[in-house]
């Protein structure tokens, strides 16, 4: 087959994917909307961005896809699975890989998460719900002092959990919630789980599913995990947290939450991403549901696959999964971002990022942020793109990412990145 491709995102995570689905042999052309400057340019297979739209402009989106005649409609970014685009594109006879908004509700909607979790059994913090002010402060004042994570129940750029240390944060961060509009509005307040994280992904048809990878994202912004939380400044997989028997438990969880999305007459179809926590005893522990990849984790993980993609996504669209074969490599990925992300970056839009030429020529390098214009590679984003790192262990693969970011700046020194990708990997590796 000639197969046209239609990706929904713009990140590295859109970059990655496009590069899976042009290694195919069944892919003759790649569409991505929104995409990103260096995805036609560092692919093999002619590949189309749409700059101007967004990844919930349904009705543009399907009006695309009918007249390019799209083969596979990739639905990859959480906004566009909270829209519903899947269920625009599977109803305008697209088929789509990538869940529709009610299988999706698992990410856009915490709190019915939270709830679906308690129903069908699957290890989660305790948690209350509120909708008043009033109601969660009573509830933080009459408990003991504590952690706990308070967190907008709607989709808020992976900026709506606050971590409180004690009372008195936990009442000052549930009155930030109406700081999130519409996504604040309900709001959870939940135990704070200790332990070490990790994100989990799955192919899923249904009730049928493959584990295809495990990463661990370093989502702080400044190295030792300090400052704003971030969409990940970087990944290394596989981490070794994950044991055969964190694996068997995830599996188990995977499994109880395919079934009940089916027996709620929501069935899942495409990747599922588990947010979990080990804890001191090896119990995991779900922090989190997504209803899709994670960026940066797919940068690591999908390029460990040596399986055509788009026949791993075909066959389970058809209701089989075959077999996911990986390489045996480890793999760390940077996150290049403008200095302030994930706050204010504003004054270093329009920069020169310097010797991104060179680095494109020696190094695997997913485009997010950077825009070409004018003959140069400027700063146009938060996180700009990210360095591939590749080895037989996580020093030798870390060692590839930093020394291949050596050779990049952006203009003014405006350039940030964590140097610690890895770290508890690298710990251990150097303890062993
Ligand atoms: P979320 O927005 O739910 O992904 O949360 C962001 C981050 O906050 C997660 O990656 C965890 O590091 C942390 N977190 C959220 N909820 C909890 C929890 N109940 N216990 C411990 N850490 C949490
Ligand atoms: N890297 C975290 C996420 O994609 O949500």
């Amino acid at each position: 087959m000639a197969a046209t491709v239609l990706v929904i995102d713009g990140g590295g995570r859109a970059a990655t994917l496009a590069q899976k689905y042009t290694q195919s042999k069944h892919v003759k052309k790649l569409l991505v909307v929104p995409g990103n400057d260096l995805i036609p340019i560092s692919s093999k297979k002619p590949a189309k961005i749409f700059p101007h739209l967004k990844t919930t402009d349904t009705s543009e989106i399907v009006e695309i896809a009918k007249q390019e005649k799209v083969d596979l409609a990739d639905v990859a970014q959480d906004d566009a699975v909270a829209c519903g685009l899947s269920d625009s594109l599977t109803k305008a006879g697209i088929k789509v890989f990538g869940p529709s908004k009610s299988a999706g509700q698992i990410e856009w909607d915490k709190a019915w998460a939270r709830k679906f979790m308690k129903q069908f059994n699957i290890p989660a913090p305790s948690f209350k719900i509120y909708r008043s002010e009033f109601e969660g402060i009573k509830f933080i004042e009459n408990q003991k002092d504590g952690n706990w994570f308070i967190k907008a129940s709607g989709l808020a750029a992976g900026k709506g959990a606050i971590s409180a240390k004690n009372k008195k944060e936990a009442i000052s961060a549930i009155k930030q919630m109406k700081n999130f509009g519409k996504a604040g509005q309900i709001y959870l307040v939940e135990e704070c789980i200790d332990g070490e994280e990790f994100s989990a992904f799955a192919l899923v048809s249904n009730e049928q599913f493959q584990i295809i990878g495990f990463a661990q994202d370093h989502k702080r912004v400044f190295g030792k995990d300090h400052g704003p939380n971030t969409g990940g400044m970087g990944c290394s997989s596989p981490p070794r947290i994950v044991s055969l028997k964190v694996e068997a438990q995830v599996k188990s969880i995977i499994k109880k939450t395919v079934r009940g999305l089916s027996k709620l007459k929501r069935p899942y179809v495409g990747v599922l991403y588990l947010g979990g926590m080990v804890d001191k005893n090896s119990k995991v522990w779900v922090i989190e549901f997504n209803a899709r990849w994670g960026d940066p984790e797919a940068q690591v993980i999908l390029t460990s696959v040596k399986n055509d993609y788009f026949e791993l996504v075909a066959a389970a669209l058809k209701g089989s999964m075959p077999k996911i074969e990986k390489d045996n490599k480890y793999r760390v990925v940077v996150a290049a971002a403008s200095k302030g992300y994930p706050g204010d970056y504003s004054e270093v839009v329009g920069k020169e990022i310097t010797g991104f030429g060179e680095l494109l020529k020696k190094a695997t390098v997913f485009g997010a942020g950077a825009k070409y214009e004018d003959g140069r590679w400027v700063a146009a984003g938060g996180r700009l793109f990210y360095v591939l790192g590749e080895g037989r262990n996580v020093a030798q693969a870390r060692e590839m990412a930093y020394n291949a970011l050596s050779l990049v700046d952006v203009e003014g020194n405006n350039l940030h990145y964590r140097t610690d990708i890895g770290w508890r990997d690298v710990a251990r590796f150097y303890t062993k």
